[in-house]
């Protein structure tokens, strides 16, 4: 059994008792601490080149979230804030606290209130620095483990891992030294999954007055399972349509207070929108060293949202900002982009447009044009349960091109394979004509910026490491960047 699948096992076994257990600690200590103050879930995201955010849960409400920082075992300075938020069927309080007045690509020191350990993170490298640098993407990554992707299936899912496979969790957790950060575009958890796992026989029903506590349930166990990467590197999301609600497998009446209209989502992650004029964790961009990330909302806000009031994906969730909101934001972001500092531009949504499965045409209206007249280089997307890269692609399918061309077009990578309690998809047959390269495995994303002409992607079996794909980007340009560290990344 893998690591996170011992791990899970064992958590999911300590969840179904815990609220049980007489004898938690509840007096309080010489630090002013009780048992239900201790960091959980800890994870944190870039917040501009001189600051980070960190972020954990409790059991309690924190009336001043804290964290201890320096830049080494001294953790001599302190920042706060007075945001620790729940919601209704929460068992815990997301506390969001922003370090701000750091130096780029430096080591520092942290340790959450009441912790008993200190852990570490590096800044961003500031724009403009052009030593070559990693980061991991993953979409669909559900809970590993007896509550969501494990050695077993229920009726109706499929695609169970090996005995002895890594999961995706496992296989970032060992590579987390060798990449910058991760970057999860949307489907986070499956906690939506519960009734169908129900359903399925996989999981043991609990009574109808307890709906809600296993979709809670899932969800806790994912934000544990992926603390010992997300409180190392910066963990940054984007939204998918599996954060809307708790209705997989049933219609939204099986929702309980609190699981509606992206709620979770919304309180757990702080996404460094308020730092590029975005909006909460849906939409925001910030730079590392030559690129400029932008991740957008391909669930809500735009004409024809799919998980909008009458939209196609029956979520009957958002809009969450004045009609036109998010567009304006992206042509604005755009238009501010120094491509001498940040050559790339790397953009974000859940949903594809060009896959071979079904695409999100709503999507491609709206976001395509604005992506192509400002010549974004790549464009990640998640969402199809397997691995596909395709061409450089101009507006409307038109003017297909080689990614070793110096293309003028967007390339376009969907990665939704990590895994999760459905397990893959099947592609659809004949595959686009924009493909190049299909994989069906579970797997994560490995990306190198290795200067300002050349880029490159693999594709990463989880369970054995093994490269499926690799493929390089090149664009013919000059720019004015400069190594500003001759540290890199390295696997270790
Ligand atoms: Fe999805």
């Amino acid at each position: 059994m893998s690591f996170t699948l011992k791990k899970a096992a064992a958590a999911a076994a300590f969840a179904a008792t815990a609220f049980a257990q007489p004898g938690r600690r509840t007096t309080t200590s010489d630090d002013g601490c009780i048992e239900d103050m201790d960091p959980t879930q800890m994870r944190l995201a870039y917040y501009g080149d001189s600051g980070m955010a960190v972020s954990w849960n409790t059991k309690v409400k924190l009336a001043k979230p804290t964290v201890l920082y320096g830049p080494s075992g001294d953790l001599s300075k302190s920042a706060s804030s007075s945001i620790s938020v729940t919601y209704p069927s929460s068992s815990t309080y997301n506390n969001h606290v922003v370090i701000t007045g750091l130096e780029p690509d430096t080591v520092y020191h942290y340790k959450a209130m009441c912790d008993h350990r200190a852990y570490s993170f590096r800044t961003a490298r500031s724009a403009g620095d052009g030593q070559e640098f990693k980061f991991a993407m993953v979409g669909d990554l559900g809970t590993m483990g007896p509550d969501g992707l494990s050695t077993k299936v229920g009726s109706g899912a499929a695609n169970p891992l090996q005995p002895g496979d890594n999961t995706t969790i496992d296989a970032l957790h060992a590579k987390k030294t060798g990449f910058d950060f991760v970057w999860h575009v949307g489907d986070i958890a499956y906690a939506d999954s519960w009734l169908k796992e129900e359903k399925g026989g996989y999981i043991t029903p609990l009574n109808t007055s307890d709906h809600g506590a296993v979709y809670d349930r899932i969800l806790n166990e994912f934000y544990d399972e992926i603390q010992p990467i997300s409180r190392d590197v910066p963990y940054m999301v984007g939204v998918g349509n599996h954060e809307a609600n708790c209705d997989n497998g049933a219609d939204l009446s099986v929702c309980v207070p609190g699981q509606l209209n992206f709620t979770g989502y919304r309180a757990h992650w702080n996404m460094p929108s308020a730092k590029s004029g975005g909006l909460e964790n849906f939409w925001y961009s910030f730079d590392h060293g030559m690129v400029h990330f932008i991740t957008f909302n391909t669930e809500t806000d735009f004409p024809n949202a799919p998980d909008e009031p009458g939209g196609s994906g029956k979520e009957n969730a958002g809009p969450f900002a004045p009609s036109g909101a998010q567009l304006e934001w992206l042509r604005k972001d755009l238009a501010s982009v120094d491509r001498k500092k940040t050559p790339w531009v790397i953009a974000a949504g859940h949903r594809p447009w060009y896959v071979s499965a079904s695409t999100c045409t709503q999507c491609q209206a709206a976001f395509e044009p604005i992506l192509v007249q400002y010549g974004v280089d790549l464009v990640l997307h998640g969402h199809a349960h397997f691995y596909e890269r395709e061409a450089a692609v101009g507006k409307n399918g038109t003017s297909v091109q080689e990614i070793t061309a110096n293309p003028s077009n967007p390339w376009y990578i969907v990665n939704g394979a990590a895994g999760h309690y459905d397990g893959l998809d099947e592609p659809v047959y004949p595959l686009a004509p924009t493909s190049r390269k299909l994989a069906v495995e579970y797997g994560w994303s490995l990306f190198t910026v290795h200067n300002c002409t050349h880029l490159t992607t693999e594709f990463i079996a989880s369970r054995n490491g093994t490269v499926l794909d690799t493929a390089t980007l090149y664009k013919q340009r000059s720019c004015d960047v400069t190594k500003q560290s001759d540290r890199s990344t390295t696997w270790q």
